[in-house]
């Protein structure tokens, strides 16, 4: 090594050393200036010797990237998220379950708090940070790397050698960091962030690099998996303080349930002083050996919780009540309220659902109202508070008539909902388009609800098929107001590229009632080409799990209109694809695809694995055997369902078994 680079090693480590006592360990080594003027050095020499620059230096903080769009990137392994639970009784059921599942296995449980963030995943090759992916739809997220690699807390360089090093956390802002950044916004008259997760959000999610850089995003990891060398959380946790991540603090081994709700109230206590939003606290079993044999449903591992804290009551005056129509033509009413704050955020709209729902509370515009966000996210309106002067209010009336097109409003048989029965309803339309475009539909990026508008209010898009005319409008649509040249050719391009999409996410875009992602991508595995569930004996249907008669009516009945055939041939005349391509790649296999399996066991790799596999070929995963099962996929230590299989005469396979079922049939 020649002196110089010595000299910048040394240098390097230096600050290394300083940034985490600072930003990770909150104790700072030295003052800014000193810290200031090593890395005003280091710049220096590199600026001169640019051959020199390494991806790990703290030069490469400093953000300076700006990018076209954010590159797709699919997760190793799924990013899950968690199911809930909201009071002791749903903790102590989670821990039944897992009592269950022990036999005869001792556990016990890690809590932390749940930071109200977004999830990020960090993949180092040889201890050299290399991506940074968002959790995105769970399987495909976006890779933030170069807005990631400006937040000080997380190391560029780590000591782990391995060459993949998966680490999982959550980027957040504080609340300090939070103010500040709203503080300059209202001195720049720019629109505020309405909590300190929307600005994370809308700060990873920046082209400009150094606008991350500049709003100082903070994360806490709180996953890293390797069975070889780690046996529990608790740990992995210890493992990532060694390599210098920033843990919270707060998290602790509790050995049973009942030290676990302790330790959430100690949390939920601790929580007002926090310098960084919670919106929750999470269970996790400690040992990692234990996670296969608890287990995982279809979308959440069994093996941990979250316990959300319970949403914050206001009360407010409701102003007015006013009805919305929906794409199918449903109709809800919403409140509009007298702003008031509420978990972080200032509200002055919230849902009533429908009448029914307004007439069995008594709710009444002008009456004081109580309002929680339910789930945290939509606010929602509970019951009126019947104080000295609401008798004096009037009783609310339901709509009759459509409040877009003044349609006479119908009520289907048994639903409490009103609908539009206007076809040509310009909200319905629009929402249709809306609902057409979004990211499980045919995922057309650039056409938001304001712009769906827009578009329609100038003609240029009155029904689906008007979408792949755009092209012929390129010039015209330049000029309406706010598009702009770059903004037009990405909209063009990303309408080009759905044509290409496989069949499944064309046939959830449709909207057709009662057809959701789940039922359209079972339908078209099985069928490959829209047109052809145009004439299909629906009896076949028995053999399709998850597709009753109501879904059958539904479909037959839309398939029975000339003018959605008409759409579709049109459609196809203009290039859109009709056909199954097969989600990843193209893969159906007989003995798989629609089939009924249930992983038990210790496997080579986490169950997930394997029902990802499974699930590509449109088989499901469930969780219990029953006679409805195809399959048991049973690794070493099976148990109880292993023995229920038997008696059911359930086919059971072995791994290499499950690999020559993958392996040597699959037919495409
Ligand atoms: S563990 C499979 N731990 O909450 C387990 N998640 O609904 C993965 N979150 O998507 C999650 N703090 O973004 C875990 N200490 C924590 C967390 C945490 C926040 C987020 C995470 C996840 C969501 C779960």
């Amino acid at each position: 090594m020649t002196e110089l680079k010595k000299h910048i090693e040394e240098i390097k480590e230096k600050l290394h050393q300083w940034s985490h006592a600072y930003y990770v360990l909150d104790k700072p080594m030295v003052d800014d200036l000193e810290y200031d003027s090593l890395l005003k050095e280091l710049i220096k020499i590199e600026t001169q010797n640019p051959q020199l620059i390494t991806s790990d230096s703290p030069t490469q903080k400093v953000g300076g990237i700006v990018l076209d769009k954010f590159e797709k990137y699919q997760h190793k392994t799924p990013m899950l998220s968690l199911s809930n639970a909201f009071n002791d009784e749903d903790l102590k059921n989670f821990n039944d379950q897992i009592y269950k599942e022990m036999e005869n296995n001792n556990y016990s449980f890690f809590v932390e708090p749940k930071i109200d963030g977004l999830s990020i995943s960090l993949i180092y090759s040889n201890g050299i940070l290399s991506k940074a992916v968002t959790r995105g739809d769970g399987v495909f997220g976006e890779d933030v790397t170069v807005n990631v690699k400006t937040i000080k807390s997380i190391p560029l360089k780590i000591a782990n050698q391995l060459d993949y090093c998966e680490v999982r956390g959550e980027v957040f802002l504080s609340k300090k960091e939070f103010d500040k950044i709203n503080h300059q916004r209202s001195l720049n008259g720019e629109e505020l962030f309405a909590n300190p997760r929307n600005a994370a959000a809308g700060t990873l999610r920046q082209l400009d690099s150094n606008i991350a850089a500049s709003r100082n995003l903070d994360a806490f990891l709180y996953y890293y998996m390797d069975r070889e060398t780690i046996a529990t959380h608790s740990e992995s946790m210890r493992y990532l303080d060694s390599m210098k991540f920033k843990i919270n603090s707060l998290g602790k081994h509790c050995t049973n349930i009942e030290e676990v709700i302790e330790h959430i109230h100690y949390i939920s206590e601790q929580r007002s002083e926090l310098d960084y939003e919670i919106d929750g606290v999470v269970v996790k079993v400690d040992e990692f050996d234990l996670y296969e044999k608890v287990g995982y449903t279809s979308k959440f591992p069994k093996w941990a919780i979250a316990y959300k804290f319970p949403a914050e009551i206001k009360t407010t005056k409701l102003l007015n009540i006013f009805p919305t129509v929906g794409r199918t033509g449903r109709i809800t009413y919403n409140a509009a309220l007298e702003p008031v704050q509420l978990a972080g955020t200032t509200v002055q709209a919230a849902t009533l659902h429908n009448a029914d729902f307004i007439i069995d509370r008594d709710i009444r515009v002008g009456a004081v109202v109580k309002v929680k966000k339910a789930g945290d996210i939509i606010p929602e309106v509970i019951e009126p508070i019947i104080d000295k002067d609401f008798d004096t209010l009037e009783k609310f009336q339901e709509a009759t008539h459509c409040p877009e097109c003044n349609f006479i409003l119908e009520r289907f048989e048994d639903e409490v909902d009103q609908y539009c029965p206007n076809k040509e309803c310009p909200r319905k339309i629009i929402r249709a388009i809306e609902h057409f475009v979004s990211r499980d539909a045919m995922n057309i990026e650039g056409l938001s609800i304001k712009i769906i508008e827009k578009l329609f209010a100038n003609n240029f898009v009155k029904e689906i098929k008007d979408i792949f005319n755009l092209k012929n409008f390129k010039e015209q649509l330049i000029q309406l107001d706010k598009m702009g040249e770059k903004s037009v050719t990405n909209l063009l391009e990303a309408i080009e590229k759905s044509k290409l999409n496989s069949a499944e996410k064309l046939f959830f875009g449709l909207g057709i009632r009662h057809v959701g992602k789940k039922t359209a991508q079972l339908l078209i595995t099985k069928y490959k080409n829209i047109l052809d569930l145009k004439d299909i004996d629906w009896n076949d249907l028995e053999e399709i799990h998850d597709i009753g008669p109501t879904v059958t009516k539904s479909i037959t009945k839309w398939f029975s209109d000339k003018t959605n055939i008409e759409m579709l041939h049109t459609l196809e005349e203009q290039g859109v694809n009709l056909k199954y391509l097969g989600q990843i790649g193209t893969k159906f296999s007989d003995s798989i695809t629609n089939k009924n399996f249930v992983i038990t066991g210790t496997l080579s790799k986490p169950r997930n694995h394997f029902k990802t596999i499974l699930e590509e070929y449109g088989a499901k995963v469930i969780d219990s055997v029953s006679k409805k099962t195809d399959y048991l996929l049973a690794g070493s230590e099976a148990g109880s369902k292993l023995e229920k299989a038997q008696k059911l005469n359930v086919t059971i396979i072995d791994e290499q078994e499950f690999n020559n079922l993958i392996g040597g049939k699959n037919e495409n």
